[in-house]
């Protein structure tokens, strides 16, 4: 069967099983073709501390755009150090970045929208499509409490754009409890959510919210738009 027709059953086979009991299930069904993003945001940390502390055989990956904060390089290596286990950085290719800061600008993404997500798609969305190569199965960190537009994304997703299963395990967790899982466990976190970041991408294009504000008005600050980089294209008009 294909795999875009399992989600079905494969929904029924992870009903009411915890986060770690539901990755492990995974990891087995598609043994060496399951692989997790991180972003080393909250979200991420709570699935990396489960993958790597029950020892389940998911290769996790982080995107390294180059820009990142020099407070996510060092929660990256933290979690590293703690957890005795490799994040696999994916980095974007060296010639399409050149030909974009040549033609652009070194921030030339904060000329215009149409900049922006060209920057996204060079920096993140091509090296994803490097890394879930070989994949079956793309563990996430979406919440739907990130935003509106998220608000409606499942459990088990078929993503057209990357051909494959996206499984985002924490999509109906609250903040709250999400905030507690990373206190329970001791899971180290980015330093900056204790300036009032929240959702935190790469430096330039990250602010701290203020109170009130909604949890991704810090990304790409500026513009008005539905505030996504192309890496979760499924769902949202573009
Ligand atoms: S983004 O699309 O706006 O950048 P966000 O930061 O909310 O996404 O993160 C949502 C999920 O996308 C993360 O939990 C992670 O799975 C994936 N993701 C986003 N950015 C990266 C990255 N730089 N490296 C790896 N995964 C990422
Ligand atoms: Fe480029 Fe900003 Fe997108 Fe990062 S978030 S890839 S710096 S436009």
């Amino acid at each position: 069967m294909n795999l875009k027709n399992q989600i079905p059953s494969l929904l029924e086979e992870l009903a009411g099983l915890s986060l770690s009991d539901s990755l492990a299930w995974l990891a087995g069904k598609f043994p060496g073709r399951v692989a997790f993003s991180t972003a080393l945001g909250q979200e991420d940390q709570v699935i990396t501390h489960a993958i790597f502390s029950e020892k389940i055989p998911i290769r996790i990956f982080s995107l390294d755009t180059g820009r990142l904060f020099q407070e996510t390089y060092t929660l990256w290596s933290e979690t590293e150090r703690k957890y005795q286990s490799k994040i696999v950085p994916f980095f974007p290719e060296a010639p399409a970045v050149e030909a974009f800061v040549t033609e652009n600008g070194i921030n030339g993404f904060y000329n215009s929208v149409e900049n922006r997500k060209a920057c996204c798609h060079v920096r993140k969305v091509l090296p994803l499509t490097r890394a879930l190569q070989e994949v079956d199965v793309w563990v996430t960190g979406l919440r739907s409490g990130q935003s509106a537009n998220r608000s409606n994304f499942n459990l088990l997703e078929w993503d057209e754009a990357f051909q494959v299963i996206k499984f985002n395990p924490i999509i109906n967790w609250s903040f709250d409890e999400m905030v507690s899982y990373l206190q329970e466990h001791d899971v180290p976190y980015n330093k900056l959510h204790d300036q009032g970041f929240i959702s935190i991408g790469c430096a330039p294009c990250t602010r701290a919210i203020l109170p009130g504000e909604e949890p991704r008005a810090g990304r790409w600050w500026w513009e008005q738009t539905q505030k996504e980089c192309g890496l979760h294209a499924n769902y949202f008009q573009k």
